[in-house]
């Protein structure tokens, strides 16, 4: 299955979970740019903000058309218990273009209940797998397990 993994990230975290899966995979690879800057404790506090009212930013034209690919990967932080708001605009922008998806999130601490119940609604697509993961697994590189675990389940889906 022809796969890209599209992400946003501010600090780092969700980046470097979608790099690893994509070399995992040896896929595509694709990041969300925001238009606006989100620097400093303005940024943070719109950062919240967008996301608690699910308002969708601008963000920068993306260069790989998801309609070419079987299985699109998302990745978010968490921003006040949902998504970020750049990927909200991303999936919105492109739900009907998405065949097959798989969402990951990561975060600080494990606010992660309807995150992906939302990244399903948003898209209108029902996930193959979900995966979470806090900054301090990533940092203890617990997460390797994880997205092998990950990984295999969304083979596993794609048998069927
Ligand atoms: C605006 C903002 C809101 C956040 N809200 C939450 C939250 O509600 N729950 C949580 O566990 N982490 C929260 N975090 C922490 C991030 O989700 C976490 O550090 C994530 O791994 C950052 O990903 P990134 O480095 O790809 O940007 C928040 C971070 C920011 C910047």
């Amino acid at each position: 299955m022809k796969t890209l993994v599209v992400f946003y990230s501010m600090t780092g975290m969700t980046k470097e979970i979608a790099v690893h899966i994509s070399e995992k995979l040896d896929c595509d690879i694709e990041e969300i740019f925001d238009v606006k800057t989100r620097k400093g404790i303005l940024g943070f506090i719109k950062s919240g903000f967008e996301s608690v009212f699910r308002i969708m930013p601008k963000i920068k034209e993306t260069g790989l058309n998801p309609e070419n690919y079987g299985l699109i990967i998302i990745g978010t932080p968490v921003w006040a218990g949902n998504m970020a708001s750049p990927v909200r605009t991303y999936l919105f922008q492109n739900n009907e273009k998405l065949d097959k998806v798989a969402f990951f999130c990561t975060m600080q601490g494990n606010d992660n209940k309807k995150i992906f119940l939302e990244m399903e609604r948003v898209s209108e697509s029902e996930p193959l797998a979900c995966l979470a993961l806090t900054d301090s697994e990533i940092k203890q590189e617990k997460h390797i397990k994880k997205v092998k675990e990950f990984i295999k389940k969304i083979k596993d889906s794609g048998k069927r």
